[in-house]
């Protein structure tokens, strides 16, 4: 026999009107609106955490660029300046997200390496520089994978902008392990 269900009020995929409300009366607030919760400030600090790491990988790979130019492989020295631009795109947009947020991008250099996920490095020989760019790498698509599973659909904008730049990750790390092979 068929018995009809229906869904009760908690089950309902019914909008929090006070929550509109609430949203429809702070236009100072900008984007943040109620549905942010509790959670904006966390965000914030781990986009400032995810904003060092970036700007520590652009410039780790600048002096590589610069130090591996006389080196065996003029195309490896070419593609550290490539991922350098691309990690100073990924730290600017991640400020623009701070600011939308209601936030405030943390350049200071005072704290710049103690608040990077990731190391500089020195390394004088190429492979020790692939192999420093590799560890570096790995451990951004860790922390960036990381912040995608904690923001889950607390905050889907930020979400989104995580999973591109963890794929942008994920390709400098492949590349990097192919160069290490070689
Ligand atoms: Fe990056
Ligand atoms: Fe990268």
């Amino acid at each position: 026999m068929l018995t009809k269900t229906t869904a009760s009020d908690k089950t309902r995929m019914l909008l929090d009107e006070a929550a509109l409300d609430a949203a429809r009366h702070s236009p100072e607030q900008g984007a943040v609106t109620p549905h942010f919760g509790p959670w904006r400030d966390d965000i914030v600090t781990l986009l400032n955490g995810a904003l060092a790491t970036e700007i520590v990988c652009v410039l780790r790979y600048k002096r590589h660029h610069f130090t591996a130019a006389g080196l065996a492989s003029p195309a490896i020295a070419a593609e550290f300046l490539v991922h350098a631009n691309e990690e100073s795109a990924h730290g600017d947009r991640l400020a623009q997200r701070i600011v939308q947020l209601g936030g405030e991008p943390d350049f200071s250099p005072n704290t710049l390496l103690a608040r990077s996920h990731a190391a500089y490095d020195e390394s004088a020989d190429l492979k020790a520089m692939i192999k420093a760019n590799l560890v570096a790498e790995r451990v951004a698509i860790e922390a960036y994978s990381q912040m995608i599973t904690l923001i889950g659909d607390k905050d889907s904008t930020t979400r989104r902008l995580l999973e591109d730049i963890l794929g942008d990750e994920q390709n400098h790390a492949e590349e990097l392990k192919d160069w290490l092979a070689e």
